[in-house]
């Protein structure tokens, strides 16, 4: 079996789970080259668990190639300031000082504006034919955090523009000239936006997160104006891209597996259980790096102090030693322990909110439709299968 990984290749991109099962099967942790790195592959549920757990694993190491070429750049002051790169202490008292802002409690408020906002998109909908990436997935969650955040609507273009270019500092590789550049370009972007967004929002409190943040911890003094910056950023970044991902895989799910929508509509109580399942099934991130801070052992393996663990969480979903049929949605079984937020100190910090949107999704499909129709043979994805998403998924909708 080759076992190099390349998140490039089409094939892989297209269809992942035939590997991943190879993997977990023959070669459950192993060593081998991720781009310019040596990481170990780790493909089951329970080792990525442990690990994900770990307390003695971290974001960064100590010599990673990224700082150095970004150091005192726009593009390095985001990236010592995004929370989703930092560890422990500074990780454990940003994560302590701004939670409070995204409990179930404080974020259902905002429940009433986004079941209006999924309404409204499902109501524009001119035709039955439509591309679910365009006209809704990418709608909604753009919607909802410029809503949050306090975005007007006319910057939302840039600001998406942005986010495809500064995208590339996650890539594995050392960057090539020209990335370096648009990487720094996007960051000074964002840097002065947010920059200008904080000072409106002070001079005009309104009820929304960022007037939460500058009025909270801001002001308390537990968040910095650069931290405040990058975690403003990191929540319109993490905040559309993944929950776009999400609810266009909805959409595939619900019509490769008509039954499962059958018994949705029948039964409304099954959608929270539903938005795990198709969170468990597609995966957006699938993959995640961590390093070892100690020597570890995973079963008989072990992984040495500061090795990289590459975790395949798009595998450890699909793992049948934990979810029976794990290529198949089940909206009757219980995943809420599935790996699609991540886990540990790091879990998806806005995940009550995704589950909020893509719940008020289902509901719609659930309250309109009787049956959703994929009108094409091969699904279109971006090129990297580390942040999977559909690019255009064309379906036939038959209304109630
Ligand atoms: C379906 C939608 C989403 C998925 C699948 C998702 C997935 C993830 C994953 C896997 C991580 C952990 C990354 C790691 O450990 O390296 C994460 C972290 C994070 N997510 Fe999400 N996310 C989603 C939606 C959101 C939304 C809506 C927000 C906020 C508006 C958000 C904000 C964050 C933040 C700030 C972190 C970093 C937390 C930390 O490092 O302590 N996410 N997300």
């Amino acid at each position: 079996m080759n076992l190099t990984l390349d998140f490039n290749d089409p094939d892989l991109i297209a269809d992942p789970y035939p590997f991943y099962e190879k993997l977990r099967t023959e070669k459950p942790v192993f060593r081998t080259n991720f781009g310019t790195q040596k990481v170990i592959v780790v493909s089951r549920f329970p080792d990525v668990a442990k690990i994900l757990n770990d307390k003695d694993t971290l974001v960064n190491k100590l010599g990673t190639n990224k700082p150095d070429q970004f150091r005192n750049s726009p593009a390095g002051m985001l990236w010592r300031n995004a929370i989703s790169r930092m560890d422990p202490p500074e990780h454990t008292d940003l994560r302590r000082a701004v939670s409070k802002q995204f409990t179930l409690k404080n974020l259902s408020f905002l429940k009433p504006s986004i079941e209006k906002i999924t309404q409204n998109v499902f109501n524009d909908l001119d035709s039955t034919r439509i591309d679910v990436v365009d006209e809704v997935a990418t709608k909604i969650p753009l919607l909802v955090i410029c809503n949050l955040l306090g975005i007007p609507k006319d910057d939302w273009q840039k600001l998406q523009k942005s986010t495809d270019l500064f995208l590339k500092i996650f890539l594995p590789d050392r960057l090539s000239w020209e990335e370096v550049e648009d990487v720094n370009s996007a960051s000074q972007y964002f840097i002065e936006y947010f920059s200008d967004l904080i000072k409106h929002t002070q001079k005009n409190p309104d009820s929304n997160l960022t007037s939460d943040l500058i009025n909270g911890p801001l002001r308390a003094g537990s968040v910095s104006i650069e931290q405040l910056i990058g975690l403003l950023r990191g929540l319109f970044t993490a905040g559309f891209e993944t929950t776009a991902a999400t609810i266009s895989a909805s959409f595939l799910a619900f019509s490769k597996q008509k039954d499962q929508f059958e018994q949705m509509r029948f039964k409304e109580s099954t959608i929270p259980n539903a938005v795990n399942e198709i969170l468990r099934w597609e995966t957006p991130v699938q993959a995640m790096i961590r390093y070892a801070s100690k020597d570890l052992k995973l079963g008989n393996f072990a992984v040495g102090t500061g090795e990289a663990l590459l975790l395949l969480t798009g595998s450890s979903n699909h793992d049948p030693m934990r979810y029976q049929t794990p290529n198949k949605i089940n909206i009757f079984r219980d995943s809420t322990d599935h790996h699609a937020f991540g886990g540990g100190r790091h879990y998806c910090l806005g995940f009550h909110l995704a589950k909020l949107e893509i719940e008020a999704v289902l509901r719609e499909m659930r309250n309109r439709f009787s049956e959703i129709n994929l009108e094409c043979v091969e699904i279109q994805r971006k090129p990297n299968l580390q942040f999977r998403s559909i690019t255009t998924l064309p379906v036939r909708l038959v209304a109630k």
